[in-house]
């Protein structure tokens, strides 16, 4: 499902112009040495929604390749423009279900790291099922990663956070890099999105959550 929201025109107008750069196709994910034309560390962002933070840490790290997963195509575009305007061109963008695309897509032992930054939190509680953080995501995700990839998730709130913890914490495979029950402090490579700053201004707290997948 494509959720659509309103779309400004310089963002329509990026998907247009910058797409052929930028998008790939879901089939593209079996070959990514061919995608980046060479090979590197690699690292997904789930849901990245405008794109704050995958612009700024892929500019961070031109050593790094980035592959962003999101649904919303205002948020595609926006992302499109950030990385044009800083001539950012280690990303590439699957417009689709990142569900779907983890697992029929992405290989396996394919990412250093996976980072998912402020899920939708579904705060009901007869919603909390549709929480992306569940056993069998947890399982998947430990597939794509390479032994030692990292799952690094972050959320503003706190029984997700404790969910996140006790779903991470019961999938065999995984290592909790802060130790066993806790979370870890924010890391200064993640870059305040416009959702966290939303958070910080109605006086949330926000955790971090590391996980590693084992080295066999
Ligand atoms: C609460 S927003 C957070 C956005 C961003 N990470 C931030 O911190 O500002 C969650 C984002 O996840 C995206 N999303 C939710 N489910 C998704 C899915 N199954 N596949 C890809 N994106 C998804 C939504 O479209 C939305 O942009």
């Amino acid at each position: 499902m494509r959720r659509e929201g309103r779309m400004t025109r310089a963002q329509q107008e990026a998907l247009g112009r910058l797409g052929q750069s930028y998008l790939i196709t879901e089939n593209a994910l079996q070959d990514l040495d061919a995608v980046f034309q060479r090979r590197a560390p690699r690292v997904a962002e789930i849901g990245f929604g405008m794109g704050d933070a995958l612009a700024a840490m892929a500019k961070a790290k031109p050593h790094c390749d980035f592959i962003g997963i999101e649904v919303h195509r205002p948020g595609v575009g926006s992302l499109l423009l950030k990385l044009e305007k800083d001539a950012v061109d280690n990303v590439r963008v699957v417009c689709a279900d990142a569900v779907e695309v983890l697992q029929h897509h992405l290989p396996d032992t394919t990412l250093d790291a996976l980072h998912l930054f402020f899920p939708d939190p579904w705060p009901k509680t007869r919603h909390h099922k549709r929480r992306i953080v569940q056993a069998e995501f947890a399982e998947l995700v430990r597939r794509k990663l390479k032994p030692g990839g990292i799952f690094h998730m972050a959320t503003d709130w706190e029984d997700y956070a404790r969910q996140m913890l006790t779903v991470m914490e019961s999938t065999s495979g995984y290592q909790n890099v802060a130790g066993v029950g806790a979370y870890s402090p924010r890391p200064s490579e993640r870059p305040l999105t416009k959702f966290e700053q939303r958070g910080q201004r109605l006086g949330h707290r926000v955790w971090d959550l590391l996980f590693m997948r084992a080295r066999e």
